[in-house]
């Protein structure tokens, strides 16, 4: 009946609005933790620099150098929070051109090439036919920059990573495929939350802030585009990202 309708939907609702809040406060308590780090060992070198006024000038720079690093790490966590909260408020107007899609990841590409080359990664890319779409140059760029990126960063030297660019009548497909370290599967389904790391990489000192992903995927949603990911722990990763042509 009418009344049991309306029951099920207000309870649907209830549900919703639930997750929705359990979402905001966990998305506040990651950033304030996130924020937190950095502060806190920027607080515990400044603390011990100022308890003793005898140190040598080199304790002194290596210090400073801890705390220049660690405020290079804010930076960047409040600069990717800021576009987030943009690109999510639907304040990011895309600003569409025609463009060549095997020219941008030729730049993207040569744009990595020389932390690939630091870790003798092979990194290469097949994009023999000239394909050109509607897209937002800077911000597809900024997306493909931290999926190729990260295909690097979490592969291991002397690994390789290699990019395919195809397309089929409606949609052009970009596969971005390393042979590094995987993502177990339990950690899949997150990925693409903010903040949200693997064990293995946040281990890591070349760690990022996890905002990446979060970011991607709304840049290739706001062109209504979608991005898939199949992984398999210690043998590599598998990113498509599909793109409308029209
Ligand atoms: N190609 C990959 N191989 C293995 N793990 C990956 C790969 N891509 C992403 N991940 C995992 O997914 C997590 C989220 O990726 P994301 O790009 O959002 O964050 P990040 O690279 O850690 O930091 P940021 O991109 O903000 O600098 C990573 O920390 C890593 O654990
Ligand atoms: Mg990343």
């Amino acid at each position: 009946d009418e009344i049991g309708e309306l029951g099920k939907a207000f309870n649907l609702m209830t549900t919703k609005l639930y997750q929705v809040e359990e979402r905001r406060k966990k998305f506040v308590s990651n950033v304030s933790h996130e924020l937190r780090t950095p502060m806190t060992s920027m607080k515990i070198v400044s603390d011990t620099l100022l308890s003793s006024p005898s140190w040598d000038e080199s304790i002194y720079r290596e210090f400073m150098q801890d705390i220049n690093t660690e405020i290079d790490r804010l930076n960047k966590i409040i600069d990717s929070l800021l576009y987030l909260v943009r690109v999510e408020k639907d304040e990011l107007e895309l600003d569409l051109s025609m463009t060549y899609v095997n020219y941008l990841l030729e730049w993207v590409i040569k744009t990595l090439s020389p932390i690939a080359n630091n870790k003798n990664i092979q990194l290469s890319l097949n994009a023999a036919n000239k394909i050109q779409i509607q897209l937002d140059q800077e911000k597809i760029q900024q997306c493909l920059l931290n999926i190729i990126g990260n295909a690097v960063k979490y592969t291991p030297e002397n690994g390789r990573v290699v990019v395919d660019l195809e397309e089929n009548r409606d949609f052009i497909i970009i596969h971005v495929r390393d042979n590094g370290i995987g993502i177990p599967e339990k950690d899949l389904p997150f990925i693409f939350d903010r903040f949200y790391r693997v064990d293995e990489a946040r281990a890591r000192k070349t760690g990022g802030t996890g905002l990446g992903l979060a970011i991607s995927q709304q840049i290739i949603q706001l062109h209504q585009g979608s991005i898939s990911v199949s992984s398999q722990l210690g043998e590599g990763t598998h990113v498509a990202i599909t793109l409308p042509k029209k």
